[in-house]
């Protein structure tokens, strides 16, 4: 029986074992390569998907787990997901953000911090700095991009209020 799995607004019927990694699927099979595979571990947040709008580490959920689940990838953030590139003007406002502060050195990180962004402001449209930072500080970053980061999310918050 094919496993089925709704993904940015479509519903797949995907041919993968129950235990496979969400990472592994959406990576590998739907072409979605916004989440990264970094630790493998649920440590260091480059997987992060948005789960029924929450965010999660999919490289640890089994994705027999979240059938019948909304999950989100960076890619469907923007609504087009991710089946064509769109502009900067259709962008969500944390994606928006980020390219505008040139939140990103490496860029392996930037999946999980803009994902843990998105969901956090989804939650609390006006964070202070401090929480901002406290949300993001299990989300790893080995190049130090940190202060542009909280400065991308500070932006989003502006963007997302003047929507
Ligand atoms: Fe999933 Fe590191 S790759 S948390």
């Amino acid at each position: 029986m094919p496993l089925r799995l709704h993904v940015n607004g479509t519903e797949h019927a995907l041919d993968v074992p129950p235990d496979a990694p969400l990472l592994a699927v959406l990576r590998n099979d739907l072409a979605l390569n916004g989440p990264k595979y970094g630790c493998g571990l649920g440590e260091c947040g480059a997987c992060t998907v948005l789960v029924d709008g929450v965010a999660a580490r999919a490289c640890v959920i089994p994705a027999g787990g979240v059938q019948g689940r909304r999950i989100t990838t960076l890619e469907g953030l923007a609504g087009s997901g991710g089946r064509h590139p769109v502009g900067h003007d259709k962008l969500h406002p944390v994606q928006r953000a980020f390219v505008d502060e040139q939140a990103a050195q490496c860029g392996y990180c930037l999946n999980g911090m803009v994902m843990m962004a998105a969901a956090l402001l989804a939650r609390e449209p006006d964070p202070s700095d401090a929480r901002i930072v406290q949300e993001l500080s299990c989300n790893l970053c080995r190049c130090g991009t940190h202060v542009e980061i909280v400065n991308a999310v500070r932006r989003a918050v502006v963007l997302m209020k003047a929507a």
